[in-house]
């Protein structure tokens, strides 16, 4: 009987081993989740639960500082959550500790990202020894640069445009304005140069310390104009593509479309053809970057519309009646997005179009007059575990979820908990 407990043991510590070996299950974690109130809190104990499913937990988000370009804690109530680390870590020896800077969920100032790279060597090495500074003292074991990149203009329809010319056409354009640099033109070759820099001189600074550097490409960020792949691939243990959020009900308040296809849609004037995982995964391969170092990134979330009269059609891409994000729930309370569970419970009364490749989109239409409609967009159990066939038969490093607190943290859709990060790792192992 021992015997077996202790052949169980070995067995297990064996699977542990092969998993870290052959694929990389990256759990990103936003600390900001600690604010969220009621279920949607996620707590210490709640991140424990999901590490031993884990090998690498990204944690969100640092920010910098624009007057000196240190790395900073993005929120202040994030640090007792850091200082955690090196207690998970001696209790989880197998999962590695990555602190992510950026995000998107620095949101002062994002033009300070791009005055980074444009800064004196300095500057760029006061930024670096920033960095040195906050790995060492929280016991992290590597850094995770989100950098925050200005996004891809989302196409619009022309015809539609006109119509509702101020209210659509005036949030998104605000949107791109904030990200826009404001001062200094730089050219698109001069940014991925310096980029390749500030990465050639981190790895450098890293490599006493045996600590780790990966790369987060955020959602809607054009890989050819800001990645010399070759180059910084030589620089970073692994990146992450964000390959989802396509289409959102902020970029595009008045149409919606698949949240992550796999593969490319149908032709449609609405939609960019690059626009899906497969053409960002065989972009960075067709660059030279290793299968290995690449995570396909998945969303744990849904998008979420709402429209007050009925659609004319319920075939992606759709683009009548909607009318901008759907109000925040009780659980996320942010607009237009909504965690897996509610998503899960919510689409079992809905009208759903589910497909493994395309995605999965759900409806429910304005009962009466004067009451709201709504439309998510999601993964599911089958589209996520699809996409895994797709990173195992391309050999690719393995799968990121974003975010752990979106996941079914506490099995209210089936009695399972974390059933998407479950689906991930069942299916990369
Ligand atoms: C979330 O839970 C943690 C741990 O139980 C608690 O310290 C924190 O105050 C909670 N946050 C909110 C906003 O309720
Ligand atoms: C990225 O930029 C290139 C060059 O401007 C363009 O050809 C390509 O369509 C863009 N890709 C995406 C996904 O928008």
């Amino acid at each position: 009987m021992k015997l077996l407990i202790v052949l169980g043991a070995v067995l297990l510590a064996l699977n542990q081993l092969v998993v870290a070996k052959t694929h990389n299950v990256i759990c990103y974690y936003d600390t900001s989740s600690i604010m969220r109130i009621g279920a949607a809190n996620f707590t210490s104990k709640d991140l424990e639960t999901s590490l031993q499913l884990c090998t690498h937990v990204v944690y969100g988000y640092a920010a910098i500082r624009r007057s000196t370009y240190e790395i900073v804690p993005g929120d202040k109530r994030q640090l007792p959550l850091f200082q955690q680390v090196n207690v998970l870590k001696k209790r989880y020896p197998n999962v590695k500790f990555l602190l992510s800077m950026g995000g998107n969920a620095d949101k002062r100032n994002p033009h300070k990202y791009m005055e980074l790279l444009e800064s004196n060597r300095d500057q760029k090495r006061g930024f670096i020894n920033s960095v040195l500074g906050f790995l060492r003292n929280y016991q992290f074991d590597g850094l995770d640069l989100a950098y925050q990149f200005p996004e891809e203009k989302p196409i619009l329809d022309e015809s539609l445009l006109k119509r509702v010319f101020s209210a659509a056409k005036e949030k998104v354009s605000s949107n791109l304005d904030k990200n826009k640099v404001p001062t200094k033109v730089v050219s698109v070759a001069e940014r991925r140069m310096q980029l390749t820099q500030l990465i050639g001189d981190l790895k450098q600074a890293m490599r006493g310390s045996n600590l780790l550097l990966s790369l987060t490409v955020l959602p809607n960020v054009n890989s050819s104009l800001y990645f010399n792949v070759p180059v910084i691939m030589g620089n970073l243990d692994f990146v992450t593509l964000a390959t989802f959020d396509y289409s959102t009900p902020q970029r595009t308040p008045k149409q919606a479309d698949y949240l992550a296809p796999l593969q490319a849609l149908p032709p449609n004037k609405l939609r960019n053809p690059q626009a899906n995982v497969d053409a960002q995964i065989r972009y960075w391969l067709g660059q030279g970057a290793s299968s290995a170092q690449l995570n396909m990134g998945i969303a744990g979330h849904g998008r979420t519309w709402q429209f007050k009269k009925l659609l004319k059609s319920d075939k992606m891409p759709i683009r009548s009646s909607l009318d901008g994000p759907a109000a925040a729930d009780a659980n996320v309370r942010k607009t237009g997005i909504m965690a897996w569970p509610d998503v899960c419970t919510k689409v079992k009364q809905m009208t759903k179009y589910e497909d493994k490749i395309s995605g999965n989109y759900a409806y429910n239409a304005p009962q009466v007059k004067g009451s709201t409609g709504l439309l998510i967009t999601y993964e599911n159990v089958a589209s996520i575990a699809e996409k895994a066939s797709y990173v195992k038969s391309h050999k690719l490093g393995g799968m990121a979820l974003f975010d752990l607190s979106l996941d079914d943290v506490h099995g209210v859709c089936s009695g399972e908990k974390f059933p998407l990060l479950k689906t991930i790792r069942n299916k990369l192992i």
